[in-house]
């Protein structure tokens, strides 16, 4: 799947930590380069996430440096099970590849992960954060809806490739 662009969601409301509890002991921490396999692993496997050239190694590898305290990782028992990246302009926070893997999903994990990178984003001072969601996958969207990210209608996505010659 390419890095397209669908749905734009925005947040500015309040970043508290959810604790909800679940069945297993977990461990939300920042990500380090060690965890890039898995990382990348585990969005093989998760349905729904644009992964495109941004997350190989050297790319993936700048974006924790530049990111180090928003880009995080959800373990059970050592096991890396969810991600999520923050990232931070100066102006606003973006979140991409919030994932949890499927066996784990529906117990609390997404929105641990949610609510620590929107607290960690807020303490960088960014007011509001973005994040993307493709037209098609209705169950992230409803997952948003459901918490309260507000759906932007006033607004469009532009990309324009690097690669390509600038007109
Ligand atoms: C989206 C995703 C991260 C959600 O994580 P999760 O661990 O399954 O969700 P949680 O268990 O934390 O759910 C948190 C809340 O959202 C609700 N929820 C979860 N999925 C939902 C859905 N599809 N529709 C409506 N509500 C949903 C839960 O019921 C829960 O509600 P509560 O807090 O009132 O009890 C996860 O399903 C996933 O990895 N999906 C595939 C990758 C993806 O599409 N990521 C989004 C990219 S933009």
């Amino acid at each position: 799947m390419n890095e397209g662009m669908g749905l734009l969601f925005t947040n500015n409301s309040q970043g508290n930590i959810n604790k909800k509890s679940s069945d297993h002991c977990y461990q939300v921490g920042r990500a380090q380069s060690g965890d890039m396999g898995a990382m990348l692993n585990l969005w093989s496997v998760t349905p729904g996430l644009g992964v495109g050239k941004g997350d190989e190694e050297k790319a993936l590898q700048v974006f924790l440096e530049r990111n180090p305290s928003t880009c995080l990782v959800l373990r059970i028992d050592k096991g890396l099970i969810g991600t999520v990246l923050g990232g931070f302009d100066g102006r606003r926070g973006y979140i991409y590849h919030l994932a949890v893997h499927p066996d784990y999903q529906g117990k609390g994990y997404g929105k641990v992960l949610l609510n620590r990178v929107i607290t960690e984003l807020k303490f960088l001072g960014a007011l509001k954060i973005h994040l993307f969601v493709f037209n098609d996958n209705q169950s992230a969207t409803e997952f948003y809806h459901h918490l309260d990210w507000e759906l932007r209608r006033d607004i469009q996505v532009f990309s324009w490739d690097a690669n390509r010659d600038n007109k």
